[in-house]
């Protein structure tokens, strides 16, 4: 197995200096391959995961573009699914971020996806806010107009935003029991409806029983924005050693149409327009 893994590993070595590339939101240069802006790292993740992985029928994936609403999802998802086996006021969500339950990865493979998608105007804000954070010192902060032009170009990770968006979209459409798109809006508006949804599509829909001790609703008040962001171990801002990333950065406001505090008229017009044309008239509740 490790000859097969250091195959891939010298595979990705030889192909990335031969990719299309774009200076990228922080320190990071972004790459592209297949049809996406990536860094490094996650292309060779998917790499490995096309090379080596194969998945069981009982796989759930939490598929996201960044900022969509990926900490929040993993929490839901990993509370839905364990919650037979925790007590909600001892549940390891009050002693790791989400990030630590279920964990990253990346690729596409033929098992069950939860998918999250949100307002791009949002995305963007929220993405340009944790770039800032994730831009070490020396370096001058990356302006709104240059975050703007790059993600309106396609150049985030993961983007084009619109076309992650709408491939999950369409596959959702084909395959309804394999693919499950929420909106981050959504979720906010009817927390609980959305969660019995989550469950029901996951094969673990919510007893009698379970309804009758608010189980939901126990699920969705731990994972709220307010319970999380207030956790000791969210509240961190210790980097860990292999990213520039610190617990406390996942959570900044937590709220539908913050744009408005940020971006100009014009701004909003052209993101309405791509949005438009990209999403092909698909009416989605942002
Ligand atoms: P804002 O920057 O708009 O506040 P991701 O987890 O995909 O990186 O997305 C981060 C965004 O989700 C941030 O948005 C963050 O504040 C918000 N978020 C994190 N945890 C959340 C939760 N439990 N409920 C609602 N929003 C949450």
């Amino acid at each position: 197995q490790d000859e097969g893994y250091q195959k891939t590993f010298k595979n990705c070595a030889e192909l990335v200096p031969t990719l299309p590339r774009s200076k990228g939101w922080w320190l990071d240069e972004l790459f592209h391959y297949q049809g996406f802006w990536m860094s490094s790292f996650p292309i060779r993740g998917s790499m490995l995961i096309s090379d080596h992985f194969k998945p069981r029928p009982t796989d759930i994936i939490v598929a996201t573009s960044p900022k969509c609403g990926t900490t929040w999802l993993r929490a839901l998802i990993f509370s839905i699914i364990n919650r037979a086996s925790f007590d909600f006021n001892d549940h390891p969500l009050r002693k790791l971020n989400p990030q630590e339950l279920v964990l990253l990865f990346e690729g596409h493979i033929p098992c069950r996806f939860v998918y999250i998608c949100r307002d791009p105007k949002d995305v963007l804000v929220s993405k340009w806010h944790f770039s800032n954070k994730l831009r070490p010192k020396e370096v001058p902060p990356l302006s709104l107009e240059e975050a703007f032009d790059l993600f309106c170009k396609g150049v985030s990770h993961y983007g084009p935003f619109w076309d992650h968006v709408l491939g999950y979209w369409k596959a959702s459409v084909e395959s309804p029991k394999k693919v499950l798109f929420l909106t981050y809006e959504d979720v906010k508006k009817e927390p609980l409806g959305c969660v019995r949804k989550v469950a029901e599509f996951l094969g673990v829909p919510f007893s009698p029983e379970e309804e009758n001790k608010k189980t939901v609703e126990e699920i969705v008040k731990l994972c709220s924005f307010e319970s999380l962001s207030n956790l000791d171990v969210n509240k961190s801002v210790a980097k860990r050693s292999e990213r520039p990333v610190s617990n406390s950065d996942f959570f900044r406001k937590g709220e539908v149409g913050d744009w408005v505090n940020h971006l100009s008229p014009e701004m909003v017009e052209k993101m309405n327009q791509i949005t438009e044309q990209k999403l092909q008239g698909i009416e989605f509740n942002f």
